[in-house]
């Protein structure tokens, strides 16, 4: 095979090394499946000092990503460094010169995605994306290509890798949250803060990707309404456990009456049900479509060779496309739907208070849920004396009239505090 297409990768961390691994091991049916040989010519890092243990010669190594983008030695560019800047001015510089992009990067795609594709577009090449959502996990193809002849009318996901292991290992074991952050941290899972996956960002930049996909519409990740895991707690999991539920942390983009709705928050889902099924760092989209019905996607959502998977399918895409100087299927966001405010939200919700252990308590808070209009499925209480709590599922109730509820119960004198308020997604599939 005399063809070479030569890539320059931006960043040699979990998943660059994950790249460079696939790409070596599995090189002669890559070659032949790609039509050519994928040379690695460049890469930078930010310390050369570092030994990494890869099939990389030293020379290729360097700390100025500028000098890979513009490399004439380098046709494709694959940026694996993460974060807004300089990614953001390194994709757009390669897409000038007329190089495809290859990213991982879904904090970078969900803020800027728009000017990404249209500079991708004036340019005639690729910016693929893939690996940025869900890892391993086929789902822009499939939102963008497979479904294009369908209409999308909502999309479940559990997108975070590093949330999903914690969660599991806190229901499972009861392990601290504490401890198995640092193991997710260990095993390659958690971006390089963290709180990016606990706070619920990570999660929320890949659901603003899927629904701007689903839904030909621009969704930045600031439009999707965002809460993290960071506030659940052990008697959370466990009351959710006696009910028949899982604590999942979700996303959910939904499109009805001419709004797009998008929320990434932690939530009870049923047993049952099949996401909640998905442990450690396994993600899964569930997808609903007017035609196809629905379909599930499942698999690896973290980790070095699982995201390295789908970048060097991405990267023999585009090399296919270079070699017959195409490209592929373009984004789409000829709607301008509007984002639906949470406060409309119609859900069920589980409330925990600490509460005075005294006749005339649940009364009182019963009042308050139903001055606001919000209906109680479930009650009861919960210790003794300076540790008696009251637990409450509600019928489904309009998130606004849930807060006001909340907010007027944190001042009633009987109740000492307002431990937990999590959504119950009983009715997910069917809102
Ligand atoms: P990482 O392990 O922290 O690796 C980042 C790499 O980029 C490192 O090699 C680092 O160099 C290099 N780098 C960072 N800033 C640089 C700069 N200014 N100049 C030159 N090199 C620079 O991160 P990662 O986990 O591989 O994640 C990379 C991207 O993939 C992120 O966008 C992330 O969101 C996304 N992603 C990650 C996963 C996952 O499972 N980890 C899954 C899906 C998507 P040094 O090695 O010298 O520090
Ligand atoms: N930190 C991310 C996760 C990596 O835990 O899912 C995959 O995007």
């Amino acid at each position: 095979m005399d063809r070479v297409i030569r890539i320059g990768l931006l960043g040699c961390g979990t998943v660059g090394g994950g790249v460079v691994t696939i790409l070596d091991r599995e090189a002669d049916d890559i070659t032949v499946r790609t039509g050519a040989k994928l040379e690695i010519t460049h890469v930078a890092v930010r310390d050369l000092s570092r030994s990494r243990g890869l099939p990389l010669p030293d020379s290729v190594f360097t700390d100025d990503p500028v000098r890979v983008v513009e490399a004439d030695d380098v046709d494709v560019v694959v940026e694996v460094m993460g974060g807004i800047e300089p990614a953001g001015t390194l994709v757009r510089r390669a897409l000038e010169l007329g190089k495809p992009v290859v990213t991982a990067n879904k904090e970078l795609v969900a803020q800027q995605g728009p000017e990404l594709y249209a500079a991708a577009r004036a340019a005639g090449v690729d910016l693929a994306y893939e690996a940025a959502v869900a890892g391993a996990i086929p789902i822009i193809k499939p939102l963008k290509e497979s479904l294009a002849g369908d209409r999308i009318r909502r999309v479940v996901g559990i997108l975070n890798g590093t949330t999903n292991y914690i969660l599991t290992r806190m229901t499972e074991e009861g392990a601290s949250y504490e401890e198995v952050l640092a193991d997710a941290q260990a095993l390659g899972y958690a971006e390089a803060d963290p709180t990016a996956d606990v706070g619920g960002h990570d999660a929320a930049a890949k659901c603003a990707i899927l629904a701007s996909l689903a839904f030909d519409s621009s969704v930045h990740g600031d439009d999707v309404h965002r809460e993290g895991i960071e506030s659940v707690t052990a008697t959370d999991i466990r009351t959710a456990d006696r009910l028949g539920y899982v604590i999942k942390l979700i996303g959910i983009a939904h499109e009805s009456d001419g709004q797009v709705g998008v929320r990434v928050h932690p939530a009870f889902l049923p047993k049952e049900h099949p996401l909640a099924a998905v442990r450690d760092a396994f993600n899964a989209i569930y997808v609903e479509a007017e035609a196809a019905g629905e379909l599930m996607f499942y698999g690896r959502g973290a980790g070095a060779e699982p995201t390295g998977s789908a970048v060097v399918g991405d990267v023999i895409d585009v090399a296919r496309n270079l070699l017959q100087t195409a490209r592929g299927a373009y984004e789409t966001h000829h709607r301008t739907t509007p984002i639906r405010p949470i406060d409309e939200l119609a859900t069920q919700y589980y409330v925990l208070l600490d509460v005075a252990d005294r006749s005339g308590v649940l009364a009182e808070v019963a009042t308050t849920f139903g001055a606001h209009d919000v209906s109680i499925a479930q009650v009861w209480q919960e210790g003794h004396g300076d540790s008696a709590q009251l637990v409450l599922i509600t019928h489904r109730a309009l998130e606004r009239d849930l807060r006001a509820t909340v907010d007027e119960l944190a001042t009633l004198p009987s109740v000492r505090s307002v431990a937990s308020v999590l959504r119950v997604e009983a009715e997910v599939f069917e809102q």
